[in-house]
C-alpha cells in the first residue's frame, strides 16, 4: 500500500473527528504540551484533563513549576498515578530554566535531554509545539501502522527495528511542505489508533482508510500468539 492516500485519508479524518483537547488548541503553549504528555503517558485523556487544567491554572510557566513545592506538585498529580513522573517534570522545568532561560527548547534533541522526557515525549513535544516534523511513535500508532502497512492484527508489545522502519517508511515527505503533514499524520494516526484502530474491536466501519487496509484487505486475521503475547 503506498503511504500517500492513506495519509490523505487520515488527515481530513482527523480534521472533523478529532476530540477538542486543551492541548491541542492554537493557544496552548509548548510548555502545556509538554505537561500533557508527562500527563499522558500512562494516564487517560479523561483522567488527564481536569488535573492538567489545574496544573496550567498554578503553573503557566515553567519558572512557576521549578518553585513549586514537591508536596503541592503530588497534591495536584493526585491520582494520575506513578507520581515520580511529576517529580521528573518538576525536575525538568527546573532544567528548562537554568539551561534554556525558562522557555521549552524546541529541537528533539534538546528535549531528549530534559529529565523524564524520552524519545516518544522528545519528538512528540517537537512536533506538537513546534511543528518539527519528527517520526512520532506510541503504543496507538504502532497498531495502526501494523494494520494498515503490514497486514498484522496487533504489532507486539515490543518496539522492533522493523516497526522502526516502517515508521519513517510511510512517513509524509517533511521537504515537501516544511512539516506540516508529517505533524498532523503524527496526531491523526494516534487519535485514529485511540478513536477507531483500537486494539480489542477496531471500529473498521468508521475507519477513513478501510479501503486501503493491509490487514482489512487480507480479511482482519486475528492476532497469532506472538502478536498477542510479545
Ligand atoms: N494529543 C497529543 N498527544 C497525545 C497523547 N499522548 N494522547 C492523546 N492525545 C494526545
Amino acid at each position: 500500500v503506498s503511504p500517500g492516500p492513506v495519509h490523505a485519508a487520515l488527515t481530513s479524518w482527523y480534521h472533523h473527528a478529532a476530540r477538542d483537547l486543551p492541548w491541542r488548541r492554537r493557544d496552548c503553549t509548548p510548555w502545556g504540551v509538554l505537561v500533557s504528555e508527562a500527563m499522558l503517558q500512562q494516564t487517560p485523556v479523561s483522567r488527564v484533563v481536569p488535573r492538567w487544567q489545574e496544573w496550567m491554572r498554578r503553573w503557566p510557566e515553567p519558572k512557576d513549576a521549578a518553585l513549586a513545592p514537591v508536596a503541592e506538585i503530588l497534591t495536584v498529580w493526585d491520582r494520575l498515578g506513578y507520581p515520580r513522573r511529576a517529580l521528573r517534570l518538576r525536575e525538568a522545568a527546573q532544567t528548562i530554566v537554568d539551561r534554556h532561560g525558562g522557555r521549552v527548547p524546541e529541537t528533539a534533541d534538546e528535549l531528549r535531554k530534559l529529565p523524564g522526557v524520552g524519545e516518544y515525549t522528545a519528538a512528540a513535544v517537537a512536533c506538537f509545539a513546534f511543528e518539527e516534523p519528527e517520526v512520532v511513535v506510541d503504543t496507538n500508532i504502532r497498531r495502526v501502522l501494523a494494520r494498515l502497512f503490514a497486514g498484522q492484527a496487533l504489532p507486539g508489545k515490543t518496539y522492533t527495528a522493523d516497526q522502526r522502519r516502517l515508521a519513517r517508511d510511510v512517513f509524509p515527505d517533511p521537504e515537501a511542505d516544511g512539516g506540516q503533514l508529517a505533524c498532523t499524520w503524527n496526531i491523526a494516526a494516534m487519535e485514529l489508533g485511540a478513536l477507531v484502530c483500537t486494539a480489542r474491536s477496531p471500529a473498521c466501519s468508521e475507519c477513513p482508510a478501510a479501503q486501503l487496509c493491509t490487514w482489512r484487505l487480507a480479511g482482519s486475521p486475528p492476532p497469532t500468539e506472538e502478536q498477542r503475547t510479545r
